[in-house]
């Protein structure tokens, strides 16, 4: 499609508002959280500001480059400005899209599930033991429809009238959600040890691989990098956007929301003595724990319940919205659908590939872990290498828009070099994991 026609946001904040709707979803509280507490609190959060600092901002800016330098979705943008040979990689970006929204979308249906259980009745007492209902069969497909109904309903709309228009509303709702549920969960008994438990450091956890290597995940997934959201969303841009800046932003309210997100979490477990159910953490830890702990509260939990989960949907639902665009623009730009044609056999498609997530949490997990080791830590490789190695000039193209930024060589010199090699190396731990994990999903199926 041409460039004269393509849809653009209306304004800058419309922009970063659903760039930063991308970013901030589940993996802000239901993944940060139970990631930080399997990996020894304070040294994962160590790890993983290092780590969005050093390789997610160099990759979320080449993406932002990418995106707006082409004016085109993911594969043509690859094409673009490295020719046909790089297509395939696009076209992994949009596979990888299908396959994340695919599970994403059915936890999205057991948080919307369970705001709609707060707000109606509050959570029974023995909530925690009903989890196995809600989170699989078709309890959890027909949520997993609903939410996939409307966040298709969204997209179909456009670039304008749907997905900015739902950011500008959503987002600032849900910072004010997160801000106050922390400011309550701070007056509780147990907030002091709930800070100890998320922020003091386990340091036999400091120098251990797998720490590092889910903070490297972590954040590429907590920032949607690695295959072509940001870059999708950028291509909607005009060509005056400062881009070091918005990088900054979306990358900076990103671990902020994560980081309160935590001030909320740990506090409420630790005040209801619910810390020994997060141990042993899983998937669904925070979906099992956070209920009872609500339940246990009474008609007080019937109110913050519904709006810890209010903020998770609203959270997810933003985040969906950008993971269907990567696939709807694809099939717009490179097949010709109509907007309107593209998200429906998209949206589709995708629900159905969600039925296997949808009846096995076990299987949930290792599509996750498919996606984040291998296919966004992959993506993210190839993006630095790309931008840093094919590109003609992404300095050039970061400039437009700005004076000149005195960090650009050293932007390039990340993507170059520091980057890739950290990612090789991360690579190199996590393939054999996810290798082991899916076998171990086939050796344990009955
Ligand atoms: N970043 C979102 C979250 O934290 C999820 C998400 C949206 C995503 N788009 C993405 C993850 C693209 C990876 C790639 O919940």
């Amino acid at each position: 499609m041409a460039t004269a026609t393509r849809e653009h946001w209306s304004s800058r904040r419309g922009f970063v508002l659903a760039a930063i709707g991308s970013a901030v979803g589940l993996g802000n509280m239901w993944r940060f959280s139970y990631l930080a507490a399997e990996n020894g609190g304070a040294a994962f959060v160590v790890f993983y500001l290092g780590v969005t600092l050093c390789v997610g901002i160099p990759v979320l800016l080449a993406e932002l480059v990418l995106g707006r330098g082409s004016q085109q979705s993911p594969i043509r943008a690859l094409a673009h400005y490295g020719g046909a040979a790089w297509r395939p990689l696009g076209v992994v970006f949009v596979a990888a899209g299908f396959l994340i929204l695919s599970y994403y979308s059915v936890i999205a249906g057991w948080t919307l599930r369970y705001g709609l259980v707060a707000l109606a009745q509050g959570f029974p007492a023995d909530v925690a033991d009903r989890f196995g209902d809600v989170a699989t069969g078709w309890d959890a497909f027909g949520f997993h429809v609903l939410f996939m109904g409307i966040t298709i309903g969204i997209v179909a709309v456009g670039v304008k009238g749907g997905i900015e228009r739902t950011a500008l509303v959503l987002m600032p709702t849900l910072f004010v959600i997160v801000v106050g549920l922390a400011i309550y969960a701070s007056t509780l008994p147990g907030a002091g040890e709930g800070y100890s438990y998320y922020l003091a450091a386990d340091v036999s956890k400091l120098l251990h691989w797998s720490v590092v290597k889910d903070a490297a995940g972590q954040a590429f997934f907590s920032l949607s990098l690695g295959m072509g959201a940001m870059l999708t969303f950028a291509s909607y841009l005009q060509r005056d956007e400062h881009l070091p800046n918005a990088t900054l932003t979306i990358a900076f309210a990103d671990v902020a929301v994560a980081f309160v997100a935590g001030l909320v979490v740990f506090p409420l477990i630790f005040a209801l003595g619910l810390e020994e159910r997060v141990g042993a953490s899983t998937v669904g830890a925070l979906f099992i724990t956070m209920p009872q702990a609500f339940a246990e509260m009474g008609a007080v939990g019937r109110v913050v319940g519904t709006l810890f989960f209010a903020a998770l949907v609203v959270g997810a639902l933003t985040s969906a919205i950008s993971l269907l665009e990567v696939v709807v623009s694809s099939a717009i730009d490179g097949l010709g659908w109509t907007r309107a044609q593209a998200t429906l056999a998209a949206g589709a498609a995708i629900t159905l590939l969600g039925v296997p997530s949808a009846w096995n949490t076990d299987v949930l997990g290792v599509i996750d872990q498919i996606a984040n080791n291998l296919f966004l830590l992959g993506g993210g490789l190839a993006l630095s290498i790309f931008v840093g190695w094919v590109m003609q000039d992404p300095i050039a193209e970061a400039a437009s828009g700005t004076e000149g930024i005195r960090w650009f060589p050293l932007w390039r010199w990340l993507l170059r070099t520091a980057v890739p090699l950290f990612l090789a190396l991360v690579l190199f731990y996590a393939v054999p994991e996810t290798t082991a994990a899916i076998a171990g999903l086939f050796s344990s199926a009955p």
